[in-house]
């Protein structure tokens, strides 16, 4: 997947949240965007997803300009796949049925061809037992693997994950980080904020390390986490791996 930024800004009143953000990258699976709270990762991944528009700036996503005019963000949304931290699910809908409805509504498919690429996607997510249970029902996790199934379900081109794990205890954390590195086998890129530092190690090609309006660093993930260059950087890596 290829990111390309030329000085992207994103103010919310007087606050200027991304300011001149400029990024080349290439990867083939994973770039986990890290940072401190309020640094402006959920506002980039956002732009990204063509939920929001930057002020300023262009934005390439595989080399397409990202569009500005509500006609073609809808279609361009059509071609990512998104998870947010919590609250994804419709609650009064099962399982199965918030799988179904992007599929039928967005993108168009017949009832009978969206309820096989549900039935398989949660076949694949070890979901089919809970299909008809709506998320109240659900832990946490099977909630966000539901999430995740019906990301996938709408064969996007790449996907977007925003703290997907970040409302979880530990247990089901890991469950949905074993999940999310699976997804590495299918194929689809992955842009994922998080605050899970042995994951973004183990598991992404490239982390980007977003805080004060712009994107501080960009590295293969031993590189960034064995020699970080910024100086900021360095001292959030040191503050949070210390304990
Ligand atoms: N819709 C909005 N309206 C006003 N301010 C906003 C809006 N969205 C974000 N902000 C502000 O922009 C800044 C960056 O927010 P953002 O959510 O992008 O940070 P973040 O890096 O995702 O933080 P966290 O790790 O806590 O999720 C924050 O100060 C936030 O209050
Ligand atoms: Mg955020």
């Amino acid at each position: 997947m290829k990111i390309a930024m030329h000085g992207v800004s994103k103010a919310f009143g007087t606050q200027r949240v991304l300011d001149g953000v400029t990024l080349e990258c290439e990867f083939d699976h994973t770039l986990a965007l890290i940072g401190p709270s309020g640094g402006g990762k959920s506002t980039l991944l956002r732009l990204l997803a063509g939920l929001d528009v930057a002020d300023s700036g262009t934005l390439f996503v595989n080399g397409s300009e990202l569009p500005q005019d509500e006609g073609a963000l809808r279609r361009y949304r059509r071609r990512a796949g998104i998870v947010f931290q919590a609250y994804n699910l419709f609650p009064h809908l099962s399982a199965l049925e918030n799988v179904l409805l992007p599929l039928t509504r967005v993108h168009r498919l017949s009832r009978s061809a969206a309820l096989d690429r549900a039935s398989a996607v949660l076949r694949r997510f070890q979901l089919e037992t809970h299909a008809h249970k709506q998320p109240a029902l659900l832990s946490g996790g099977q909630r966000q693997r539901v999430a995740i199934a019906r990301a996938l379900a709408t064969e996007p081109e790449f996907l977007l994950f925003d703290e997907p794990t970040s409302a979880l205890d530990p247990e089901m954390t890991a469950e949905v980080l074993d999940v999310i590195a699976e997804l590495r086998e299918s194929g689809t890129p992955l842009i994922l904020v998080t605050h899970e530092m042995g994951f973004a190690r183990r598991s992404a090609d490239l982390v980007a390390f977003v805080s004060n309006g712009g994107i501080q660093e960009c590295a293969p993930a031993a590189e960034f986490f064995s020699a970080p260059r910024s100086e900021e950087t360095k001292r959030f890596l040191e503050k949070i791996l210390k304990y």
